[in-house]
């Protein structure tokens, strides 16, 4: 297809008629593929990596390095090896870096690039154009880094232009809990003259931590403070027990759609195995246990560096529930898939402190309740989160995906509750995070098809 031409792809979705059953393994983590790249990269070394996730994020991650001289390959669509060039052996790009739109691309690309002697550029998509980047380039700065960016709406937005250096040591303070922000710190912390240290105002994902550490870096966590010393060897290259290639495990993020789907879908029982249960992460199973859901969990004796567990998830009937405070950013990213949930669940679900849900691939409140509204949902929208009365009667619409991931994911599992046909538009973005997506609803009994037009 010539690059002016490009696939709008729709996903129609049918009622379930039966209950959704069967095992599946859902594709590797986003979030830690993403940094055994670009940590990968830092090393010196080979890292072997299995259950890596081929989506479109990781891609743009994948593109990035390689324009700056890093030599990664293939072994399948899910094992990769990176040759690491080592802390300073990345290359100046000779293009401007196109991080599509992955906000974590560029938000841990910023910390790496604010230590490296020379120049380079940053941009997105158009919605990662619009999402703001101040929170890491203020501290970046701090730090002694030069960026210059887009300045829209009062806020720093890409493209982005950085210079960096070697950087003064920080001790920083950050006003929202973001792993995005704390990686970059940390990152940045590998170039600076001095041991660094970032402060946390709740437990955002600490895949950076764990991954550093097990690559010998002098990292100390207490409560919420990181410190993190400039390493005085090479980084090791990231590997399994016994020099087997490091296994990534399957993305909870994923897990949550078929998850929810089975707990929704009367009579379904769904098994994921492998699925990362890094604490961090758990928020929504927290959150689903407490509306009544019947999620089981049996941990991996053998996970290394993060946890892992066999997980199985049974049809109930669920309360409403008041969502707020530290379990938000550890469910950061399913409250989509959430809010279809407690569209079935008996009485109000009220979600506060999700502000961060507004600056995410879609205004995740206003996309969220624009779209269910279609399908006879009455969400009411709250600055920092929404109230919802279940338990609703869905039926089918035609909705979109406002290019969001995991706003298409969840609606096609509201449409599996609906009355009539659904047709989720724009639903291509579902290749962002889990490419498997259809494919793998369908094997647990799930009616979903593509109808695809070439604009
Ligand atoms: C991510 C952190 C979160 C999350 C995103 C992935 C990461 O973003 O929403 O999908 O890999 O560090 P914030 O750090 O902006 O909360």
């Amino acid at each position: 297809m010539s690059p002016s031409r490009h696939l709008h792809r729709t996903l129609i979705v049918s009622p379930a008629t039966a209950p959704l059953r069967g095992e599946a393994r859902v594709p590797g983590d986003k979030s830690i593929s993403h940094r055994v790249l670009l940590l990968g990269a830092l090393a010196e070394g080979e890292t072997r990596a299995t259950g890596w996730l081929p989506a479109e994020d990781c891609l743009a991650t994948m593109r990035v390095l390689r324009a700056m001289g890093v030599e990664i390959a293939h072994e399948s669509a899910t094992t990769v090896r990176v040759r690491g060039v080592g802390l300073r052996g990345l290359q100046e790009p000779e293009e401007i870096l196109d991080c599509g739109g992955s906000g974590t691309t560029m938000r841990l690309l910023l910390g790496i690039l604010a230590g490296q002697p020379f120049t380079s550029v940053l941009t997105g998509n158009a919605a990662l154009r619009r999402r703001p980047m101040g929170r890491v380039t203020a501290p970046l700065r701090e730090m002694g880094a030069t960026i210059l960016s887009r300045e829209m709406g009062g806020r720093e937005k890409a493209p982005l232009a950085v210079r960096g250096m070697t950087l003064t040591p920080m001790d920083y303070e950050m006003p929202l809990a973001s792993a995005q922000v704390k990686s970059a710190l940390l990152l940045a912390g590998l170039f600076a003259s001095g041991e660094s240290t970032v402060r946390e105002p709740g437990p955002a994902r600490d895949h950076t931590e764990r991954l550093l550490r097990a690559m010998g870096v002098a990292l100390r966590v207490a409560g919420s403070h990181v410190t993190i010393a400039p390493p005085s060897a090479p980084l090791r290259p990231l590997r399994g027990p016994e020099n087997t290639p490091y296994s990534i495990p399957s993305d909870p993020s994923s897990a949550a759609f078929p998850l929810v789907a089975a707990t929704l879908v009367r009579g379904s029982e769904v098994r994921l195995t492998g699925v990362g249960v890094n604490p961090t992460r758990t928020g929504f199973l927290d959150i689903l246990s407490m509306m009544g859901a019947s999620i089981q969990q049996s941990h991996s004796a053998d996970a290394t560096i993060e946890p892992t567990a066999y997980i199985r998830a049974q049809g109930t009937e669920l309360n409403g529930a008041e969502i707020g405070g530290e379990v938000v950013v550890r469910a950061i990213d399913e409250f989509p898939i959430l809010a279809v949930a407690a569209t079935q669940a008996a009485g109000r679900t009220t979600l506060r402190d999700a502000g961060e849900l507004r600056v995410k691939e879609s205004d995740r409140i206003a996309s969220v309740a624009q779209e269910l509204r279609k399908m006879g949902v009455s969400l009411a929208e709250r600055e920092d989160g929404f109230v919802l009365d279940g338990p609703a009667r869905l039926r089918g619409a035609s909705m979109d995906s406002h290019m969001d991931h995991r706003l298409a994911m969840a609606l096609a599992v509201a449409a599996l509750l609906a009355e009539g046909e659904s047709r989720i538009e724009r639903a291509e973005v579902i290749d962002d995070s889990f490419p498997d997506f259809v494919e793998l609803m369908r094997s647990l009994g799930a009616e979903m098809r593509w109808e695809d037009e070439i604009l």
